[in-house]
């Protein structure tokens, strides 16, 4: 539903590019209450059968599906659309099995349909603007995450299909797979065996004293069913967890998620060897800072950036729901980069299911060995085409070197030039665009900038 709000908002429904044509639930009542929330779609065909829905396509002329289900009927929903030639954009994650994530891909190039997965936190200008941030603190070392949801939140987990592992698959599947998405699109790094533990601490017939004393904090996020005692009630998914990886460079990497704390936090600290970058989701802030510059009087913090506070989502439902429009009304054009990356719903997946399979084996190390030989080649030129290794070459730049310098730097992509923060560069792009200005005052601010980044690597 939060969904259908958000494409109400982006006000395509309004001009009839997008259009929902049909709705389908295999329980009426939630179809009632969707209607009932939206009666702008009350004249739309309802289907509690999902085979009948597709069998109809054709008549009713629909070229999409929107698939919203619990997790363990994603893959099915999702083969049988692809089967009947129609687009997806599927709910994460895409299956809750490993077998099943494995021929997704290949049977939507085959069948020559998109399959766009809900990876929310993509679109997030949060993590976006990490991703920029991550070339510019030398090699990866160390990534801290973690993520929390606060008391309603858990107990609304624990209290409905999420609390079964059949149904919603692993928690760190169901729950964190964005976090492991996040990992892996902004670091770049390909972990390569990982371990886990999991446990039952917070959701347990020995803290339901926590319910009775306080039901409304409680209750407060639950919309339908209020009669589960998330405390009392039976459950087969784990509600903290803890894990670690190694990683194909040797940088280490551990995410933790807790089911019950007093808010919600989704926290990402990355270790280079240059710099560190500390990110707080809720909080919206961002903090780079450079080990060069650090002194007793100086926390080494070059760039600050405060978004404001976010919701769990980084306030990008409304972004994620844009773009799939963007993608449906250019006729199935795959063209957003968020968007043409099943491969990374896949292996996230993939790194979710095997992490799990770990903890349920009290810990012990698994192996990732879905990387394809391109991914793990890829994943080094990442790591080489980030500050770090620009700063070997820029150390030795100077106003005489500007060619050299030019040439390596071109190697960037470019972005929008700055020309009101010339004296001092805080961004690679900033300083490529510069040289590539070519003109005497720029060449001298490159050199400036150059003289920034040997600081970083402690050339100066
Ligand atoms: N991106 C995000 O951060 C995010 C947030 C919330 C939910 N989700 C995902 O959205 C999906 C739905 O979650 P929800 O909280 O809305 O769940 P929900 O329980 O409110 O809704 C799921 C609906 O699917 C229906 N359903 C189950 N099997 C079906 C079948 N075979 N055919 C037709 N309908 C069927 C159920 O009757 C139910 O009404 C899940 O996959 C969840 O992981 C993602």
């Amino acid at each position: 539903m939060e969904l259908v709000r958000e494409l109400i908002k982006c006000n395509l429904f309004k001009d009839g590019n997008v259009q929902i044509v049909a709705l389908c639930d295999n329980v009426s009542e939630a179809i009632d209450r969707f209607v009932k929330q939206y009666p702008q779609f009350a004249d739309v065909p309802r289907y509690t059968s999902y085979d009948e829905m597709l069998a109809n396509a054709k008549t009713i002329g629909f070229t999409w599906v929107m698939i919203a289900s619990t997790n363990n009927v994603h893959y099915e929903q999702i083969c049988k659309a692809m089967d009947a030639g129609l687009h997806v954009w599927t709910e994460k994650p895409v299956a809750i099995k490993e077998e099943h994530l494995h021929g997704i891909e290949e049977k939507a190039r085959k069948n020559n349909v998109n399959v766009v997965v809900g990876y929310v936190l993509r679109h997030a200008p949060f993590y976006q603007k990490i991703a920029e941030m991550v070339k510019r603190i030398g090699k990866i070392g160390s990534v801290y995450m973690n993520e929390t949801t606060s008391p309603w939140h858990g107990f609304f987990i624990f209290g409905d299909w999420r609390r079964f592992e059949e149904i919603g698959g692993p928690m760190l599947l169901e729950k964190c797979c964005h976090d492991m998405d996040m990992f892996l699109r902004v670091t770049g790094l390909i972990p390569i065996r990982v371990s886990s533990f999991g446990a039952n601490n917070f959701f347990t017939q020995r803290n339901a004293f926590l319910f009775e004393k306080n039901p409304e904090l409680f209750c407060s996020g639950l919309l339908n069913d209020k009669s589960v005692n998330a405390f009392t009630s039976k459950k087969t998914a784990y509600d903290t967890q803890t894990v670690m990886m190694r990683c194909s460079n040797g940088a280490l990497a551990t995410f933790s998620f807790c089911a019950l704390s007093h808010d919600k936090s989704r926290v990402m600290e990355i270790y280079g060897a240059y710099g560190t970058i500390k990110a707080d989701l809720i909080k919206g802030t961002i903090e780079v800072s450079s080990h060069c510059d650090y002194t007793e009087h100086n926390d080494g913090i070059v760039e600050s950036v405060t978004m404001g506070r976010q919701n769990c989502h980084g306030n990008a439902d409304g972004y994620n729901m844009n773009n799939l429009c963007k993608v449906v009304v250019e006729s199935g054009e795959d063209d957003h980069e968020n968007y043409d990356d099943s491969r990374g719903a896949v292996v996230s997946a993939l790194l979710s299911l095997a992490a799990d399979r770990s903890a349920k084996i009290d810990g012990v190390p698994v192996n990732c060995d879905w990387w394809t030989p391109e991914e793990l080649a890829a994943a080094e030129v990442f790591e080489k085409d980030n500050i770090g290794w620009i700063v070997e070459y820029v150390e030795k730049a100077d106003a005489e070197h500007m060619d050299t310098l030019t040439k390596i730097c071109s190697k960037f992509p470019i972005t929008a030039s700055d020309s009101d923060k010339l004296n001092r560069y805080t961004s690679v792009s900033e300083m490529v665009s510069c040289i590539n200005a070519a003109t005497t005052a720029a060449a001298s601010e490159a050199a400036a900038a150059a003289k920034f980044y040997a600081r970083l690597a402690g050339g100066v």
